[in-house]
């Protein structure tokens, strides 16, 4: 591929590009501030590639997302969560036996520090799960001090990975005031979380399949996305080599956000607003388009999408088939169904290319599962955990990363005189 050129100040400096597998070109601008003095400036990093990676394909035009090559649609429904993990984190499917290995490690680490138990303790019963999982992960880095040697990385992806819905199920029942159900071992990953969560001691629970698959499913399509906002930060933070459950803690506190993973939260609060309000769907697409009003359609729109978000489209789905196998009829899918219609014949909407992203519809089945709504972030969390820990390891493994440092045009006062306190 023939380089760029690029014109400045009477000067012409050659680019260098770079042509990923699946033809995208980046332009190398890496010397570019030695050369010229100048440096690219990208708010939001719309159009800045902060690494090349080999985990996630995304066409945002043509609405195509494969992990590892991989098409989403291939492994949403047939897949298990932990054979998708090993992919994301080994880079191929495993074997039979590499994936039993895998699961015995999933399931021998799954337990917390009993010490970790008193924390949840410190909690009020309405402090937010995201709150607690962030802490919590980061506070796994006091028992596991080892946690950045290169021989315990493998080790300590598997510990997070195994406790990390050990933690969302117990910040579960703290909130409800029920007591902690400890992992059992005869489960599997999936099946275990959902024992955690919805066990009680008094009582034998049996796990519902369908919940079980439909968890894998949901797990699956969080479980990466390339350089999204929190994903940036596990290798923002990751950079400076700060240690494992540090970086991963980071990315939860990004995922928390309603423009990011609190936006499955913000969707399910849109949507019984609509119910509540009973007055139709255009005067919220207009809301949502008036610019004078902060108002979003939550679950619309995505940086990259300017097609249909495929998770979507399999979410949509799934919604209708979880809900009739469980026997539900829930009155948020229709409207969120007429949501999406009214939106997508809009001007606006169509001008733009906003479509439903995975946010939109995942809400609704995870109520079907019985899962509350603050917890609905949290299970973004557990689903993308795979994919943080696949990009922290690509980061380690990478020998050109350097520590992430982005720079600035300054825009503020020039020098002036500093005058003490007492003469101004
Ligand atoms: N409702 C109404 N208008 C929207 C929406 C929306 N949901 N999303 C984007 N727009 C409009 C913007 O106002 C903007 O209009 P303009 O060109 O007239 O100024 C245009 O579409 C482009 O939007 P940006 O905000 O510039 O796009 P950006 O790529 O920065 O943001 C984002 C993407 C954050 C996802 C945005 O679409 C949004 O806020 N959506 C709602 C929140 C949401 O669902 N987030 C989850 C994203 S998926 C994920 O993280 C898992």
């Amino acid at each position: 591929m023939a380089s760029a050129k690029l014109q400045f100040d009477g000067k012409e400096y050659e680019l260098p590009t770079v042509v990923g597998s699946e033809g995208e070109v980046g332009i190398d601008i890496s010397k570019l501030r030695a050369q010229s003095k100048g440096i690219t400036l990208d708010p939001g990093y719309g159009n800045t590639g902060s690494c090349t990676s080999g985990i996630t394909f995304i066409d945002g035009e043509k609405g195509i997302l494969r992990y590892r090559g991989y098409p989403i649609e291939a492994i949403a429904e047939e897949a298990t969560f932990s054979e998708i993990s090993y992919l994301l984190l080994n880079g191929d499917l495993p074997t039979a036996s590499e994936l039993e290995e895998f699961d015995e490690g999933l399931t021998y680490h799954s337990m917390l520090h009993e010490d970790m138990k008193k924390f949840f303790e410190g909690y009020p019963p309405t402090a937010h799960p995201m709150a607690i999982l962030s802490s919590m992960v980061a506070s796994l880095s006091s028992y596991y001090p080892g946690a950045n040697l290169e021989a315990n990385l493998d080790l300590n992806i598997t510990r997070l990975l195994a406790k990390a819905i050990t933690i969302a199920a117990f910040s579960y029942k703290k909130s409800i005031g029920q007591p902690f159900m400890y992992p059992r071992n005869d489960l599997s990953y999936t099946a275990r979380f959902l024992n955690m969560m919805f066990a009680v001691p008094a009582e034998p629970y049996e796990v519902n399949p369908v919940l079980e698959r439909a968890l894998n499913m949901l797990l699956i399509l969080h479980a990466d996305h390339e350089q999204n906002c929190s994903t940036s930060t596990v290798r923002m933070v990751g950079s400076s080599g700060a240690n494992i459950y540090a970086s991963i803690a980071a990315g939860i506190c990004a995922l928390w956000g309603p423009l990011h993973g609190g936006a499955n939260q913000k969707v399910i609060e849109m949507l019984r607003m609509i119910q509540d309000d009973g007055g139709g769907y255009q005067k919220f697409v207009d809301k949502a388009k008036d610019k004078d009003d902060n108002f979003r359609l939550m679950g619309f729109g995505h940086r990259v999408y300017k097609n249909f978000d495929p998770r979507a489209r399999i979410l949509k789905k799934a919604a209708d088939d979880v809900l009739e196998e469980l026997g539900i009829d829930d009155p948020l899918l229709e409207i969120a169904k007429n949501l999406e219609r009214v939106a997508l014949e809009d001007e606006y909407f169509v001008e733009r290319r906003l479509y439903p992203n995975v946010d939109f519809y995942s809400g609704i089945i995870y109520s079907a599962m019985g899962i509350p709504v603050n917890m609905f972030t949290v299970m973004f969390a557990l689903g993308r955990m795979p994919g943080w820990l696949a990009h922290w390891k690509e980061l380690r493994r990478d020998p050109s990363a350097r520590i992430n440092r982005p720079r600035q045009i300054y825009v503020g006062a020039t020098e002036r005189e500093f005058v003490p306190l007492a003469e101004r």
